[in-house]
Order: C-alpha cells, then sequence, then structure tokens
C-alpha cells in the first residue's frame, strides 16, 4: 500500500478559499484506500490525513487535524464542520459540544446536493461530479456532465414549486451546498460559502 508524503499544500490567496472549503469535505486522503470506500478496520493510533492542508492566507476559516477527523471552521460565521473519515468513530460531545453551529458531516461525501450552481464547479475540478446527486436552477448549470445527469436521471433538478417534494428530494443527500439560505430541514447538513458575493475573480 503507498503511503502518501506528509507534504503540506499550502495556500496563499483568499480567491481559493471556497474550493479550499469544499475540498476536505470531498478528498479522501490517500492512503492505500479505494476513495468513496469507508475504513472497515479502525486504527486508534492512525493518522487518516496524512496529507494536510494549511491555510496561511486566509482569515475567516481555519482547520485542524486529529486522527480521524477534521475540523473546519468558519470563523466569520462562527460556524464549526466536524469531518469525520466514514468507518471511524465520531467525535462525542464529551470531545465536541453539539451546539447549533456545529455540523456533523461524514467524508468523504458521495451524495450532495448543491444549491449553487458556482459550487457544481468546484465539485467537478476536485473530480467528484459523481458524488452530485441534486442540482437547483438546473437550467442554469453549463456543465454537460451534469446535464447529462438531469437527463438520464441520475441527478434530480429540486423542485422550486412543491415543498412537500423538495423536502423529500432535499432528506435524500447527506450534504448541501448554498450560496444564500438554508432549506427547512437541512440546517444540520448545509455548507454555505459565498463565492458569488466575493468581489475578486473568484466571481
Ligand atoms: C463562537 O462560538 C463559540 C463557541 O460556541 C462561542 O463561545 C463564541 O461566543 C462564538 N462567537 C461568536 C462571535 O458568535
Ligand atoms: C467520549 O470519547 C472519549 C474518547 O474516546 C471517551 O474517553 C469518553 O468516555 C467518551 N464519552 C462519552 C460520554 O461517550
Ligand atoms: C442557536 O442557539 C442559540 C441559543 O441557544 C440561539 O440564540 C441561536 O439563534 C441559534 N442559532 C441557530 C442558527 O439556530
Ligand atoms: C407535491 O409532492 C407530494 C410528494 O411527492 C405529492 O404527494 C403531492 O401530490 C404534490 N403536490 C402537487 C400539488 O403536485
Ligand atoms: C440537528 O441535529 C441535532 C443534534 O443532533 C438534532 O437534535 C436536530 O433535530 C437536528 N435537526 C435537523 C433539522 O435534523
Ligand atoms: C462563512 O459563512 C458566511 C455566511 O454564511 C459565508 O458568506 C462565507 O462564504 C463563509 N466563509 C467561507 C470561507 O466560505
Amino acid at each position: 500500500m503507498a503511503v502518501q508524503n506528509k507534504s503540506a499544500s499550502r495556500l496563499s490567496t483568499k480567491a481559493v478559499a471556497a474550493i479550499l472549503l469544499l475540498t476536505p469535505f470531498l478528498v479522501l486522503p490517500t492512503y492505500g484506500q479505494q476513495d468513496s470506500t469507508c475504513v472497515t478496520t479502525y486504527d486508534p493510533t492512525k493518522d487518516y490525513f496524512p496529507d494536510k492542508s494549511e491555510v496561511d492566507g486566509g482569515a475567516l476559516f481555519s482547520i485542524t487535524y486529529n486522527l480521524n477527523y477534521k475540523i473546519l471552521k468558519n470563523t466569520s460565521l462562527n460556524t464549526t464542520y466536524v469531518l469525520t473519515q466514514c468507518g471511524t468513530p465520531i467525535p462525542n460531545a464529551t470531545i465536541i459540544p453539539q451546539t447549533n453551529t456545529t455540523i456533523f458531516i461524514q467524508i468523504p461525501v458521495t451524495n450532495l446536493a448543491s444549491l449553487a450552481t458556482t459550487a457544481v464547479s468546484y465539485i467537478e475540478m476536485l473530480g467528484k461530479q459523481a458524488a452530485i446527486k441534486a442540482v437547483d436552477t438546473e437550467g442554469l448549470v453549463s456543465s454537460p456532465c451534469v446535464q447529462a445527469g438531469l437527463e438520464k436521471g441520475t441527478i434530480i433538478g429540486l423542485e422550486d414549486s412543491n415543498s412537500t417534494l423538495r423536502v423529500e428530494q432535499m432528506k435524500k443527500v447527506d450534504i448541501v451546498f448554498s450560496s444564500y439560505g438554508v432549506d427547512p430541514g437541512t440546517e444540520n447538513k448545509t455548507v454555505i460559502t459565498s463565492e458569488v458575493e466575493d468581489p475578486s475573480p473568484l466571481n
């Protein structure tokens, strides 16, 4: 089994902030496992994230690593995302207080909805298009792969007019990426990034 170098990716511009925020949700560290598979034999002494990112140019978010989970904070909103490697234990309330601004997510995420057309692009850049199961404003998503998925029915377009159906659709995904607002019932699994408001070239 290949062991990844402990090289840290250094990220220095705010422009990559949104991509970085998405990355920890989606990218599985390469420690000899297949992508999208869960750990089957948990080793409490093992570092499941040998390849670490460092934030050296962003003031509004932070990442800290533990052996089997990482903590991503949006420090402007004071939201904490506890990202636990699938198949390993989620830190309990003694370790991480369970507040209404703490969101627990198992990674890698394999089943997500994007309310924002912008997040679709980042997810595809990370090579995680297969995790996209639902999109909003689907007519505005330029990705040919997502459009093909919508046609085949492997990706659903979120319902706009029937809120009951929309709630049912949202129940089927593990995480929701949004630029504005949170759908009812998805408070525990929505990640908001505001790249569409960013005045930089990112927008
Ligand atoms: C952020 O969250 C921490 C822990 O819940 C809390 O102590 C602090 O007051 C919060 N800060 C803001 C600005 O909301
Ligand atoms: C929480 O996890 C820690 C470390 O695994 C353990 O020592 C502690 O007993 C756990 N607490 C509860 C309430 O389960
Ligand atoms: C979280 O809980 C605090 C107090 O318990 C409350 O003031 C705040 O409005 C809640 N925030 C959300 C997003 O529900
Ligand atoms: C809305 O969706 C629900 C759940 O799928 C369905 O039962 C209901 O008939 C739909 N309402 C309308 C007006 O289409
Ligand atoms: C969010 O998580 C909290 C704590 O696990 C739970 O009490 C609450 O019902 C959840 N809310 C939703 C909308 O799932
Ligand atoms: C933090 O949350 C705010 C409000 O939801 C959002 O506008 C911002 O983009 C988030 N920060 C990052 C780095 O995504």
